[in-house]
């Protein structure tokens, strides 16, 4: 056992327990060797009204990513009048800002859950659309992007910067209005919004967690396009793919929640979806070596979400795959390449940019299974190259 500086310390699993890390001797400039080369993170799918998260304890969450139902979309008509009957009136008469306020009286509870769960420090990211309807002869927007800022600053989370997600689409509807004739034509909606906010200061980390921060770094590359305030390179999901519970699941593509994952969280974290939906913000923690929680209040859905966890190997070994294949590519291809004698990584052995990405290591998922409840566990080992 050699006297290490505490960047090489200790190594966690997922259930947020420290193993015991046996460290070979060597001098701190060689590559860590790590006593423990695998790990587990956990799943838990809860079927219920994430206005009350009763199954979610107090600070508890490192970070939210999620997408809810978006107020004054026809498609989420039916669950908001669910919610409130109060809405369905509102809409039924006509009263477009009465039925945008009620809706979003809704998502204000699920987000004051929302900052209860999360630890001090914690980050919430909400992907969501504004709307544009005609409501009693009158086409106006729905400004949701903005009414859920003030519902989360309202409740005392501090507002950062975010990203404006432009989806490429193929609306036939492009043009709305009155076409070619001034001044009725309306521009069409071709993005949405990422929000993120922070629950309280900056999060402070122990010397175990400064482990796991240096092994959850990104490379260099990759935060020049994910720090961007916009994301053109993002898909949009095709809707019409999905058959099973629902015909249209409103999923977000695996890259946005994966995306927000590593830029916001440390391997071994705690993830949650209040809207879980088909289960993608809990692909992408599995992918990304996090625990997840994933609240649905629609049964099927949230069969369908377990059924493609449980399914989703391929997937979970592929992404992880799929960055280092990108970092190699980028060394090849880059026209000023990492100089010799400049930062390598630890484990993988190539260069990297900068001194923060040396610890940067992937655990390669390998094997899903159902746990204990209403959970799915997932293994990792080392990843392939090491
Ligand atoms: C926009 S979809 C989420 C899509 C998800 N991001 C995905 O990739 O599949 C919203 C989900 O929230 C769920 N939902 C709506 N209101 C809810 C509530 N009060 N509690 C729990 N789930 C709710 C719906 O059943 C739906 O599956």
């Amino acid at each position: 056992m050699g006297t290490l500086r505490f960047k090489y310390g200790p190594v966690f699993d997922t259930n947020l327990r420290v193993y015991t890390v046996r460290i070979k001797s060597k001098p701190i400039s060689n590559p860590p060797t790590f006593g423990c080369d695998t790990f587990r993170t956990t799943h838990r799918f809860e079927l219920g009204d994430a206005r009350t998260l009763a199954n979610v304890a107090s600070r508890s969450v490192d970070l939210v990513v999620t997408s809810p139902p978006y107020p004054m979309i026809e498609m989420w008509d039916p669950l908001f009048r669910e919610l409130n009957p109060a809405t369905g009136r509102a809409l039924d008469h006509g009263k477009g800002a009465r039925a945008f306020d009620l809706m979003h009286s809704e998502l204000d509870r699920v987000w004051a859950e929302v900052v209860r769960g999360l630890k001090d420090g914690g980050f919430a990211c909400v992907n969501i659309g504004d709307a544009a309807r005609t409501l009693n002869g009158t086409f106006e927007l729905y400004p949701n992007h903005a009414r859920v800022i003030e519902g989360m600053r309202g409740l005392g989370m501090s507002m950062l910067p975010g990203v404006l997600w432009r989806k490429t689409t193929n609306k036939p509807n492009k043009f709305l209005g009155s076409g070619m004739l001034p001044p009725h034509a309306y521009i069409t909606l071709e993005h949405e919004h990422v929000l993120v906010f922070r629950k309280g200061r900056s999060r402070r980390f122990s010397q175990n967690e400064n482990a796991r921060r240096g092994q959850s770094s990104y490379f260099w590359e990759e935060r020049n396009s994910w720090f961007s305030d916009a994301w053109t390179d993002v898909r949009g999901t095709d809707q019409r793919k999905r058959t099973g519970a629902r015909t249209r699941s409103a999923a977000f593509p695996l890259a946005l929640p994966y995306r927000l994952i590593s830029m916001y969280s440390l391997q071994g974290d705690v993830v949650l979806d209040p809207f879980s939906g088909t289960g993608t913000t809990t692909v992408a923690a599995a992918c990304a070596g996090r625990s997840s929680i994933a609240v649905d209040m629609d049964r099927k859905i949230q069969e369908e979400a377990r059924r493609r966890l449980l399914q989703s190997l391929p997937e979970l070994q592929g992404t992880v795959e799929g960055r280092l294949r990108a970092h190699r590519e980028f060394l090849r291809r880059s026209k000023r390449p990492p100089s010799t004698g400049g930062p390598v990584s630890h484990v993988y052995g190539f260069p990297v940019v900068t001194q923060q990405e040396r610890h940067i290591r992937f655990w390669r998922p390998t094997q899903v299974r159902p746990g204990p409840g209403n959970t799915v566990e997932v293994d990792y080992g080392p990843s392939l190259e090491e």
